[in-house]
């Protein structure tokens, strides 16, 4: 079932295929490219075609089109006989008539079936001119080509010699390049890996056609195509680049960032991704830029395509535990002692936080680096008040810097000017734009000066304020103006040959001209990795003004960006349909290898009734970074304010994931040292079972714990697919033996369903109200027995907030087994924070009859119980010491 996509996009191609069963271990360290880009899913199946009753049944229609005037009109004639399924659009997002198409050496052919309505009218006949590849000769990774083109194409500057490489990376990855020998071109920043041996062994075939150039990959197994380049032509001119592929199915997942379901719609869809201030709804591109897409092929085997790659930094951060505690947010918390009040609030109602956030309202006129002396007066005593009771502070800063202080009246500004590192316009003044202190600069951060000043700027303002880390916004970056507000010069950069489908219309819509100068090259270039140098910027100023785990999240971002911060998904609405969409939002995140991510728990504008803000803390209770923000002047919706019912609910739900931090750290860590995901779409845990591909209203966390939330109002029940195992209820150990089902179960408003995968074991705490008090506590386990009696489990350990420890050796790792009725520890590694662990108690689900003995190393230990309705073993009041090694045994 073909499909065809598009990519259209700027400068140099860097494409990398990657190949491998659903273990997507390589993915967060796999970056990616470029400036605008539109790319558009089309499709060519034929059935399709045929299936369309009034395109099948109608020969006069088809016959009428075939005699189309239009049609023979065209000088292109039979090379305009293509199925409008595998039409590539040659009107590229403009309006177009027939006279106008052919002008362009393009077919024009009305299409009357409704099924294929959006198939484009004006598009590339199957002659376009293209590449012709020559000298193709091996080299030791791979081969080179020479690509040419005799025609010129219908955009300006077409590059007429390229240097195509290959290059075998490793068994699972293919790279290929595609440059202009002749000048060196733009190309993203990030580091991409240097092979010098060709991979010994490949998953994959590679083949090419030469007249006109094309190349094909398959996966060697099978034969299975993965990219077909032979469908369209290869366009590569200065402003516009695009390659065309096959897709190898219909299930594709990735391209962000857009409002989408996991699976992506491939019927006509166009896509682009260029970073934009825009409260997320679908049709728009939003504030990152993610330029990979994954193809579930078919029988269980994936592979995936990003148009850029670094292995030299890709891993995700490894957050600061309090980082994954409950934050507590709004915009329009105008006052300390209104701050001060929330968190007081927080405590009385037994709720647990470890983060208070401040949105722009503590800063004097909404100028970074500065805060509100009326209002804000008392601000550093509010921080060490807050840090006493053993919570952690972040404030928001903002890239856009004012510029109408006057001179000596602003030092970020006047600094700033006299070290040049603004983004500057022809003339060399910075560029003004406008965001909430009214006229801004933007500072360039590829600029080392811009580094080094915003550290300072950081820094004198840590020495005011002890905060804990950073929240970064407006970074795509926004501008209330379009441009600037002088405006922008009418230039090739502005004004390019091809506009991307962007919101707005212009590249420079909501942001600065594109004539914007940086240091390492123009706007137009850079844009897109603006939020990502930010974040660079940030990360590095904070591990030397605070010198431990440095917490950033931002809203813009760019692939590599997991390296460095986190991400929430900007302003969506308080509403059912946003709550859902945060589902595979947050999974695709974890795809684009920034596994700390979260949505604006309650909804971020309008009113959140109770009910919606009750499941939306349930569902929040497990995105990996939670946090509940609200928007200016909307009703509020801290968990306080609601009634005692729907504050119980919330309480148990925060508690609930307060219980099982230890577990989400150690996910955190295994994204850390191996690039794995947080959230799992179930598919990548089932992928052989195709009722899973889709399945975006569901998620896990790792491969053990299945979240079904509730995403209707008005209902205590939910449907939740239960792929083959055995599924324990998290709260009481009741099982599910699913054969690969729907079951429908009971969902009160006070409980979100979860439940652990057999064959797993959960390390989890008991918990308190911060993470401070909680890392404290005693252990608990949890044992899902799969049907075989074994389990398998981890725990990653260490102080929470130091830099590198996993690096250094500081840190304990105790693995979990459990087998033939025994359940043993492992130290893998050890350091002295082990000497504070204990375990307390053992839960073991689906022990199919009771014990009648128990042993703890090798000793009767007494202290069980056993339920005979859910078989469910309980062994408490250990004290076990987790940094000896230990054997519990039943039997
Ligand atoms: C836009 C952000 O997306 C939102 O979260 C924030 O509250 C406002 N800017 C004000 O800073």
């Amino acid at each position: 079932m073909p499909t065809i996509t598009a990519l259209k996009f700027g400068a140099v191609f860097f494409l990398f295929i990657l190949f491998g069963l659903l273990t997507y271990h390589n993915y967060s360290q796999l970056e990616s490219l470029k400036i605008p880009q539109t790319i558009y899913l089309g499709k060519i199946e034929l059935d399709f075609l045929w299936q369309s009753p009034d395109y099948k049944n109608d020969t006069k229609s088809a016959e009428k089109q075939k005699n189309s005037p239009f049609n023979k009109g065209n000088h292109n004639g039979s090379h305009c006989d293509i199925d409008p399924n595998s039409r590539l659009d040659c009107a590229f997002n403009k309006l177009m008539n027939v006279k106008e198409c052919q002008a362009r050496g393009c077919c024009w052919i009305q299409v009357v079936s409704a099924a294929n309505k959006t198939a484009p009218l004006c598009f590339l006949p199957s002659n376009y001119p293209s590449y012709n590849m020559e000298n193709i000769s091996p080299t030791k990774s791979g081969y080179t080509a020479t690509l040419s083109r005799k025609e010129r194409t219908l955009f300006p500057n077409d590059i007429r010699t390229l240097q195509l490489n290959i290059m075998y990376e490793t068994s699972e990855i293919l790279h290929f390049t595609l440059k202009d020998p002749e000048n060196k071109r733009y190309e993203v920043p990030i580091d991409v890996p240097v092979v010098t041996e060709k991979a010994s062994t490949q998953l994959y075939t590679v083949n090419f056609t030469s007249r006109p150039f094309g190349i094909i990959v398959q996966r060697k197994s099978n034969g299975l195509v993965l990219l077909n380049t032979t469908v369209g032509p290869l366009f590569y001119a200065d402003q516009f680049l695009q390659i065309s592929t096959s897709l190898a199915s219909q299930y594709i997942s990735g391209l962000g960032e857009h409002m989408t379901n996991l699976i992506l719609n491939v019927n006509w869809t166009r896509l682009t991704l260029w970073n934009r201030d825009q409260a997320p709804h679908k049709k728009s591109n939003l504030y990152g830029s993610h330029p990979f897409y994954l193809v579930m092929e078919g029988d269980g085997s994936a592979h995936g395509v990003f148009l850029l790659n670094s292995n030299a930094q890709g891993y995700p951060i490894m957050p600061p535990y309090w980082s994954l505690g409950f934050h507590l947010c709004r915009f329009g918390y105008k006052t300390t002692n209104v701050t001060r009040q929330v968190v007081e609030n927080m405590t009385r109602a037994n709720m647990p936080q470890d983060v208070q956030w401040n949105d722009i309202d503590y800063m004097d006129k909404k100028k970074d680096f500065t805060y509100n002396l009326q209002f804000f007066g008392d601000y550093p005593q509010m921080v060490d008040e807050f840090h006493k009771k053993g919570l952690k502070y972040v404030m928001i800063v903002d890239p856009g810097i004012s510029s109408s202080q006057g001179a000596g009246n602003y030092k970020p500004y006047d600094e700033g000017l006299k070290r040049g590192v603004f983004i500057t316009n022809e003339t060399g003044e910075p560029i003004i734009g406008k965001v909430w202190p009214g006229p801004t600069a933007f500072p360039d951060f590829t600029n080392p000066q811009t580094q080094a000043w915003w550290y300072e700027n950081i820094k004198e303002f840590h020495d005011q304020v002890p905060f804990d880390g950073i929240w970064i916004d407006m970074n795509e970056p926004s501008s209330f103006v379009n441009g600037s507000i002088n405006g922008c010069p009418d230039n090739n950069l502005e004004n390019p040959p091809y506009v991307p489908d962007v919101t707005g219309g212009y590249l420079r819509s909501h942001t600065i001209c594109m004539t914007g100068k940086l240091y390492l090259s123009s706007h137009y270039n850079l844009h897109s990795l603006y939020g990502l140098t930010e974040a660079i910027a940030t990360h590095s100023a904070l591990i030397k003004v605070i010198g431990k785990r440095p917490f950033v999240i931002s809203r813009s971002t760019f692939p590599s960006h997991g390296h460095y911060a986190g991400h929430w998904t900007g302003d969506i609405s308080s509403n059912w349909n946003d709550m859902y969409y945060t589902i595979p939002a947050i999974m695709l995140f974890n795809m684009y290898g920034i596994p700390l991510v979260g949505a604006d728990v309650c909804g971020f504008g309008g009113a959140a009734s109770e009910e919606l803000c009750v499941r939306w803390t349930q569902l929040g209770s497990f995105y990996p970074f939670m946090r509940n923000h609200n928007a200016w002047k909307q009703l509020p919706q801290e968990p306080y304010v609601f009634s005692e019912s729907a504050q119980s609910a919330m309480r148990k739900a925060l508690f609930t994931r307060y219980t099982l931090l230890p577990f989400l750290y150690t996910l955190f860590h295994k994204a850390h040292s191996a690039g794995e995901m947080v959230v799992h779409p179930l598919s990548f845990e089932f992928s052989q079972d195709p009722n899973t591909w889709s399945i975006d209203h569901q998620f896990m966390l790792g491969e053990a714990l299945l979240i079904t939330p509730v995403l209707e109002p008005k209902t205590v029940e939910v449907s939740g697919y239960f792929p083959s195992s055995t599924w324990y209820n998290l709260y009481n150990g009741s099982a599910i033996h699913s054969k690969g089902q729907y079951i429908v179960l009971q969902a009160p408003l006070d409980t979100i369903n979860v439940h652990v995968r057999g064959g797993f074991i959960l390390p989890i705490q008991e918990p308190s109200t911060t993470t401070a008090a909680s890392r404290g506590n005693p252990f608990n386990l949890i044992v899902a027995l799969s049907n075989q009696g074994g389990a398998r489990g981890n725990l990653f350990w260490d102080d929470g907030d130091s830099l590198l420890t996993y690096e250094t050796g500081d840190y304990t790792e105790i693995i979990f087994r459990a087998k033939n009725n025994m359940l043993l520890s492992e130290i893998v590694h050890l350091n002295s924070q082990a000497d504070d662990l204990h375990l307390r108690r053992v839960t073991v689900f689906g022990v199919p009859s009771p014990p009648q003995n128990v042993s703890v190393n090798g000793l009767w230990f007494s202290d069980f119980s056993y339920k005979l309705d859910t078989k469910v073993l309980t062994l408490q009041n250990l004290s076990i010491f987790m940094s000896e090694e230990f054997t519990i045994a039943w039997f």
